[in-house]
């Protein structure tokens, strides 16, 4: 051991760090598939984590002084090493087939209704499933209903879909003066709600859906207008007197989709330069949807195994820098679609239209 730091093997591959590192952060140090998905924990959130089991490991060497195994599998979140400590993931059948098990258990009552669900193509619990779910489910029974909660203007709460991480409500208790959600009852009654129905309205209130790993809580400015594989991410920055502005854009041509947080290679909100998480305010989020409101940075480099990478938009051409290199010629004519049809209404940002868009905003004016 070198001084101050524990030596900690996790499949296969040794590393040093500091005594209170927890297994899934040192497992992050080496990257790549050693590292155990994480449903709840949230580095960023104090106290996260220990909540859904996805994170389950095996130790097979407790330590240099008692080498002797864990009798059961741990929580990787929740669990520090321990100087010489060898620990088993994707090494260990015990610990896939138990992550399985997990899957099955959180999809009991999640619905199925990803080709509707804005969260698809970004959504932990779609990659964990296919990562390491089942095919079927051996559940037959009912799935859990809830009565609506309207959370107010700016955040949309689908109760069926929440899988209790708790992490919103962390964010709510860690950037906001006051928390006005949390889980009521226990069991299979819990839920996701304000008690007497308010709306969450704190200037940072808005970060509950960036962490929400499930579509339980999304952007209703952003509800039903795009899938997120058909938008482009950029990073982008503004200056603004209540957070550090530093957001990612998703684009569809020059309209701003939505505004969400920057997120790092574990899906969580990166950190200022100055080393604070970079948490963005309600204004930023719901107010600043046009492109001239920012200072664009470039191509977000989306480095998750993601939908959205397949897009392959970072260094993207326009039809007019490409063509000429496709054809052999330069194109004796090129029209934009909108200049010469009137069958969309070039006029309409689809991204402003109060809620989803409907055949109204796709009739012809001639019509009108
Ligand atoms: S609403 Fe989302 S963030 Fe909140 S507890 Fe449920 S799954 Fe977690
Ligand atoms: S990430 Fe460890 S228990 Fe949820």
């Amino acid at each position: 051991m070198s001084e101050d730091l524990f030596k900690v093997t996790i499949d296969n591959i040794t590393i040093d760090v500091p005594p209170g590192t927890t297994i899934l952060q040192a497992a992050r140090k080496i990257g790549g598939d050693v590292t155990p998905p994480a449903m709840c924990y949230y580095s960023k959130l104090k106290d996260s984590g220990g909540k859904c089991r996805t994170c389950l490991v095996e130790v097979s060497k407790g330590s240099e002084k008692d080498p002797r195994p864990m009798p059961k599998l741990v929580a990787s979140c929740r669990t520090t090493v321990m100087d010489g400590m060898e620990v088993k993931n994707i090494t260990s059948p015990k610990a896939m087939e138990a992550r399985k098990g997990v899957v099955e258990f959180l999809l009991i009552n999640h619905p199925l209704d990803c080709p509707i669900c804005d969260q698809a193509g970004e959504c932990d619990l779609q990659d964990l499933s296919y990562g390491h779910g089942n095919e079927g489910s051996r559940f037959e029974f009912q799935k859990r209903v809830f009565e609506k909660h309207d959370l107010g203007p700016y955040i949309q709460l689908h109760m069926t879909r929440c899988i209790l991480c708790y992490r919103c409500v962390f964010v709510a208790d860690q950037l906001t003066e006051k928390r006005q959600h949390g889980i009521l009852d226990r069991g299979e009654r819990a839920e996701i709600a304000t008690y007497i129905s308010k709306s969450l309205e704190h200037d940072f209130i808005g970060n509950v859906i960036d962490v929400c790993p499930v579509g339980a809580l999304t952007d209703k400015t952003f509800r039903f207008k795009n899938r997120v594989w058909f938008t482009k991410p950029v990073d982008a920055h503004r200056d603004c007197d209540k957070c550090a502005g530093l957001v990612r854009l998703w684009l569809r041509g020059d309209e701003v989709f939505r505004v969400t947080v920057r997120r790092d290679e574990w899906g969580e909100v990166i950190n200022t330069p100055e080393g604070k998480p970079a948490w963005i305010c309600n204004e930023c989020r719901f107010e600043k949807k046009k492109e001239s409101d920012w200072i664009i940075e470039g191509p977000t480099h989306i480095n998750r195994h993601s939908v959205i990478a397949q897009g392959h938009y970072e260094g993207l051409k326009m039809p007019n820098e490409f063509l000429p290199e496709v054809i052999g010629k330069k194109p004796r004519l090129f029209l934009n679609i909108h200049d010469v049809s009137e069958v969309n209404r070039p006029g309409i940002d689809l991204s402003l239209i109060e809620g989803p868009a409907t055949s109204d905003d796709f009739e012809n004016p001639k019509n009108d």
